[in-house]
């Protein structure tokens, strides 16, 4: 079962910053409950963590569903231990770090805006935890479904073996999901990002997929002039909100995602643009384009694939029923149109 995420996303380190100013925050929070030290471990008695939890969410506002992110991720409680909490309130649980270290997160999370992800440094997404670190997109929920499209759309493996890339492969989420799913094909993530390539390649060895995807420093198709013809699955979610909305994100996105992530230009298009624009060469005769865009984008995409030569233009939707997505491939010669 895929564990739920905190709206939004990346953190270097779970220890607090030395004078971030938070300390006088913390003790001004929930205040102690009795909680025992074991190490980096705290054993602390389940009616205290659940007047913990109340007392916290009342002094600094929040979720609930977010603050039990927080103890399941950097607490080690899951969910099945959190439900516990309240049929047994007398028993002691094991926190697999101490319970001032878990509220000093949290405050910074409602404080300052900072993702829950970047604070604990990971985030779930499909069957995998990722690392995450700030300069990197968290990967979101809906993008897990570029994955279940590519594999539906990779066309029959060439005899030499399917190629696929990623564009703009930010913590490599779908490199790494890909390469774990296709373990004969072979893979090209690509970035801009220093930050984004150092994430991606941590969690390409944590997958123990580095044998089947390589990581370039490259704008769009530009470095992947070598394999221009001959990609067969090219992915990418690229960043694709309009200059303008991204004023009006959330703080929690708005004011720590990489923009360079997020911004897609006066109308959301540049990224995508480019990359239509590319695709008539860069993909094998045949190959297929499988995209993610704003909310609003489908029909605008679906032109630019159709400009770029495409075929076989087609929308997808995400599981709200709005159509996030939309393929397209590389015809065929000879192939009628
Ligand atoms: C929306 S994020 C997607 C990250 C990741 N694929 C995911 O789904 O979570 C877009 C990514 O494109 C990268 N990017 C932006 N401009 C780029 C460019 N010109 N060439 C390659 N990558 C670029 C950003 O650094 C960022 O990592």
């Amino acid at each position: 079962m895929l564990r739920s995420s905190p709206a939004v996303s990346p953190g270097a380190s779970i220890q607090p910053a030395p004078g971030d100013g938070l300390d006088s925050a913390v003790d001004g929070g929930a205040g102690a409950a009795a909680a025992v030290g074991l190490g980096g471990q705290e054993a602390i008695v389940a009616r205290d963590l659940l007047a913990w939890r109340r007392q916290l969410l009342r002094t600094s506002g929040g979720s609930r569903a977010d603050l039990d992110w927080l103890l399941d991720l950097a607490g080690g409680l899951g969910w099945p231990q959190l439900q516990a909490l309240h049929l047994h309130p007398n028993r002691t649980v094991l926190l697999s770090q101490p319970l001032a270290q878990l509220e000093h997160l949290w405050l910074r999370h409602r404080q300052r805006a900072e993702p829950l992800q970047y604070l604990v440094g990971r985030c779930p997404w499909r069957d995998l935890e990722l690392g995450v670190a700030p300069g990197v997109l968290i990967p979101r929920q809906e993008t897990e479904l570029l994955v279940d499209l590519a594999l539906e759309l990779a066309p029959a493996a060439p005899a030499e073996g399917l190629l696929w890339a990623d564009l703009g492969t930010g913590s490599g989420c779908l490199a790494v999901a890909l390469a774990r799913a296709l373990p004969a094909a072979r893979g090209l993530a690509v970035d801009v990002s220093d930050g984004a390539l150092r994430q991606a390649a941590i969690n390409r060895a944590a997958a123990a997929v580095e044998a089947r995807f390589s990581l370039l420093d490259s704008d769009w198709w530009e470095g992947l002039k070598p394999w221009w013809g001959r990609l067969d699955l090219v992915l990418a979610n690229p960043p694709y909100i309009p200059t303008a909305t991204v004023g009006g994100l959330d703080p929690v996105v708005r004011e720590h995602e990489p923009l360079l992530a997020l911004d897609g230009g006066a109308d959301g298009l540049v990224a995508i643009r480019a990359i239509t624009a590319g695709a008539g060469r860069a993909l094998a005769p045949g190959g297929v384009l499988l995209l993610e865009h704003h909310h609003d984008q489908s029909e605008a995409v679906l032109q630019l694939l159709a400009a770029a030569g495409l075929e076989a233009g087609q929308a997808h939707r995400d599981l709200e029923g709005v159509r996030r997505f939309a393929s397209a491939r590389r015809p065929c010669p000879g192939s009628l149109r």
